[in-house]
């Protein structure tokens, strides 16, 4: 359940009109709904905390998914962790106030500025993709003279489903260290005098919309726990990843919080250990419509309709790389016959066409549309590509609303470029 629902006719996003944000801030514009993230966070708590077996988890929010500071301070203050992947991503955390015990920084690639920065701050636990990384992380520690609180990302090979580039889970992927692999890096960080190590995490892709899979890699991480500890180690902290699918329309429905959350308790349980999860969609991409207005419509003689937008693939990426599906609806209420169109951006290549032959209103220019699940890897993914200058966000609570990003000006785009000092 979400938080924009129709008026009258009218799209609103709580109490607020779709309409009078973009004529307040202009389009492209993207619109998140606080009283849906913070509904979403509650819902995958509460799935969480109704199995008593699976102890109080830290709910590290994916922060890639959506980075504003606004929404995380929306979802830090209901004591969501983070998830990040790069120093900027802890940096937004801490920006927003969640304390540094409740980060997770996970991710293939480090640099050691980015892991040093992240020892200092006294992150949860450094997530470790490989053992060069693991040899790296020591060395810094030691030179901090600190432990490094390390958990080890493992690679459970099973296919998750869903779209191929965001399936993460097979041994032919590039994340995390095999089961054997990670065997033998928890001995060695264990006989490490600046390593601590923790326990073990896996992340097995996105969008997946069966349980079967998340199954299937959650007894093996169980195998690996009982393994490690008959080893003698001590594994206090399992993190589960995210991933768990959210309803697009038209798109097949994914499991429930609650059925993801007894499939855990029946599957790990009574294992005794902490666990984390890093939910990033199924908080975020219901929460969020991106705004959009339509520039012109174009009829070919022939018969193709084109509505030409004001947002394009550099605002919102998913259709041009996933293919994604997102429901377009007007934000005025028409009566208007329902007519096939192409709904397309203004940059200039193939791939910026949202959709083709999609059968909804009729519309024409100056008509206002919003694309709606486009909370979670929307605005984080928007680019200047064609020197557009990056969709700005709106907070809206209640019935207030609130620029959260502004659109920069021009003149901010081009500020940076100072041309080289022979041209
Ligand atoms: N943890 C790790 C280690 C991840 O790599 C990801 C997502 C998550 C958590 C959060 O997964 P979620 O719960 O959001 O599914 N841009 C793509 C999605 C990329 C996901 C990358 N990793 C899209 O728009 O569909």
């Amino acid at each position: 359940m979400n938080h924009f629902e129709t008026r009258s006719g009218d799209l609103y996003c709580e109490d607020v009109s779709l309409a009078a944000i973009a004529a307040a801030v202009g389009t492209p514009v993207y619109v998140y709904s606080q009283a849906t993230l913070e509904r979403h966070f509650h819902v995958f708590r509460e799935a969480l905390r109704s199995h008593a077996n699976l102890g109080e988890p830290l709910i590290a929010y994916a922060v890639k998914a959506n980075g504003n500071v606004s929404v995380l301070r929306v979802l830090g203050a209901l004591g969501a962790g983070a998830d990040t992947v790069s120093e900027g991503e802890v940096r937004r955390a801490l920006a927003a106030g969640i304390p540094a015990s409740r980060i997770v920084f996970s991710g293939v690639g480090k640099r050691p500025q980015e892991i040093e920065f992240a020892l200092r701050a006294g992150v949860a636990e450094i997530n470790v993709e490989s053992e060069p990384e693991l040899d790296l992380i020591a060395a810094i520690a030691e030179r901090l003279t600190l432990q490094a609180p390390v958990v080890f990302r493992v690679n459970p090979d099973v296919e998750a489903g869903g779209h191929a580039k965001i399936a993460t889970g097979k041994a032919e992927n590039k994340f995390g260290v095999s089961f054997t692999e990670a065997r033998r890096l928890y001995a060695k960080a264990a006989d490490h005098p600046h390593l601590n190590p923790l326990g073990v995490a896996c992340h097995i892709g996105s969008q997946i919309i069966d349980l079967t899979p998340f199954e299937q890699a959650f007894s093996k991480m169980r195998g690996l726990v009982e393994t490690l500890r008959a080893e003698g180690h001590s594994v206090e902290r399992l993190d589960l990843g995210g991933g768990l699918g959210v309803p697009y329309f038209n798109m097949p429905e994914p499991p429930s919080p609650a059925d993801y959350a007894a499939m855990i308790a029946r599957v790990i349980g009574d294992l005794d250990v902490q666990l984390a999860f890093e939910p990033g969609r199924m908080i975020a991409a219901n929460a969020g419509v991106l705004v959009a207005q339509v520039l012109h419509r174009h009829e070919r003689p022939e018969g193709r309709k084109f509505l030409v937008l004001d947002a394009a693939m550099n605002d919102l990426l998913r259709p041009a790389m996933y293919d994604a599906f997102h429901d377009i609806r007007p934000i005025a209420a028409t009566n208007a016959e329902p007519e096939p169109f192409d709904v397309v951006g203004p940059v200039c290549e193939t791939g910026d066409t949202f959709t083709r032959d999609r059968v909804m209103p009729s519309l024409d220019s100056g008509d206002l549309v919003a694309f709606m699940s486009a909370g979670a890897y929307g605005a984080a993914m928007a680019s200047e590509y064609n020197s557009r200058p990056l969709v700005p966000e709106v907070l809206v609570h209640g019935d207030r609303f609130a620029v959260i990003r502004r659109r920069p000006t021009y003149e901010e785009m081009l500020a940076d470029e100072a041309p080289a000092d022979w041209l």
